[in-house]
């Protein structure tokens, strides 16, 4: 018989973030504070018996919102159900989710702040009293009956929780932040990614990559793919802190963790917009993104970071930005600038 060839087994992208998420507490670096919170919450469910609160994260892409959520369901010992906001069509849709929890369920809805209004409105009895109203037959036969649904927990996930109603928001007994993460947090990261993916990486490799991943964990484990691929291919497989250099280099990450986006979004605004300030509907078509990734992925960043400021007129590049592009800004005292 023929003998098989060998191949690869190259694991799509999703799937390698499944294994390199952690599954419990004590492997979810940073966060310290809404990790305690969380972590009281569950213990003191589990030793009340009772179903966790409903819970909604919130935070820029990429900081771990469904990573807690699969967390949270784990340590409670609770069956995990994933949906999104945009899939729930139907008010038939939602119904048939909640109907079909058992006791202590956890039901995680991702991008909630994208959830139609009309179906929103199912949610508060069910959030709060357990209850379904449901319509059943039509015309002058229609009438709602009501039912008992189990009492589950809802985890909401958003990056944009100013989109949810105030209704909504409110039936949300904790709220949580995520913020961007420290370096040192990301070094630990990318150094425990490294071990599951068993790459060889030196302690000052890890650093270089995580002081450039924008404060994010998912673009830490990102660019250490990359970076691993260019140690394999242009070096002896190792990373140390001039290959990662070299490696980030070439994927246009600068200094600062800044990609191509970034810088394009601040050129534009200082180029064509003199500085700003310029509406985010303009900007999005300047650097032909949508003005939704621009809020959600793009401007929190650059915000947090000093490069960009929200301004009732609209996004102003700040001096930071200036230095970073190397371009001088306008006369002092033209409007509008600084
Ligand atoms: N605190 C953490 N410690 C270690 N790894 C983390 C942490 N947070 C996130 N990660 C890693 O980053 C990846 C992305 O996190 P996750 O999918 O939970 O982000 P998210 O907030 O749900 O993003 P999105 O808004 O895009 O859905 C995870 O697969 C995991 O590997
Ligand atoms: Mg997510």
């Amino acid at each position: 018989m023929a003998e098989r060839p060998v191949t690869v087994l190259n694991k799509p992208d999703a799937a390698l973030e499944m294994t390199l998420r952690p599954s419990v507490f004590a492997d979810f670096t940073g966060q310290a504070k809404v990790k305690e919170r969380l972590e009281i919450a569950v213990q003191a469910a589990r030793q009340r018996g009772e179903a966790l609160d409903h819970i909604l994260l919130n935070g820029p892409p990429g900081l771990g919102k469904t990573t807690l959520a699969n967390i949270l369901a784990k340590a409670m010992g609770a069956n995990l159900k994933s949906t999104s906001g945009p899939t729930i069509e139907k008010a038939g849709d939602l119904a048939g989710l909640l109907t079909n929890l058992e006791e202590g369920d956890v039901l995680f809805i991702d991008e909630i702040h994208r959830l139609q209004k009309t179906i929103e409105e199912y949610l508060y009895p069910a959030m709060e009293d357990f209850k379904l109203d449901i319509i059943i037959d039509q015309g002058p036969n229609a009438r709602s009956v009501r039912l008992n649904l189990p009492r589950f927990t809802l985890i909401g996930a958003t990056t944009r929780s100013g989109l949810l109603t105030a209704p909504l928001l409110t039936r949300f007994p904790m709220r949580e932040r995520l913020d961007y993460y420290h370096a040192e947090q990301l070094h630990t990261i990318v150094l425990r990614s490294a071990r599951l993916l068993a790459v060889e990486i030196e302690d000052t490799g890890a650093h270089e990559i995580a002081r450039r991943s924008r404060g994010t964990p998912r673009i830490a484990n990102n660019l250490l793919r990359r970076v691993r691929d260019y140690a394999q291919v242009r070096g002896d497989g190792r990373i140390t802190a001039p290959l990662a250099d070299r490696a980030l280099a070439m994927l246009e990450i600068d200094q600062n963790g800044l990609d191509e986006m970034d810088k394009r979004i601040l050129e534009t605004i200082i180029v064509k917009f003199a500085g700003g300030p310029v509406g985010v509907g303009s900007l999005a078509v300047a650097v032909g993104e949508e003005a939704d990734t621009l809020e959600e992925v793009y401007e929190p960043y650059l915000i947090m970071e000093g490069y960009l400021k929200r301004t009732a007129q609209g996004r102003v590049a700040t001096e930071l930005s200036y230095k970073k592009l190397g371009l001088k800004a306008a006369a002092a005292g033209q409007p509008g600038l600084f």
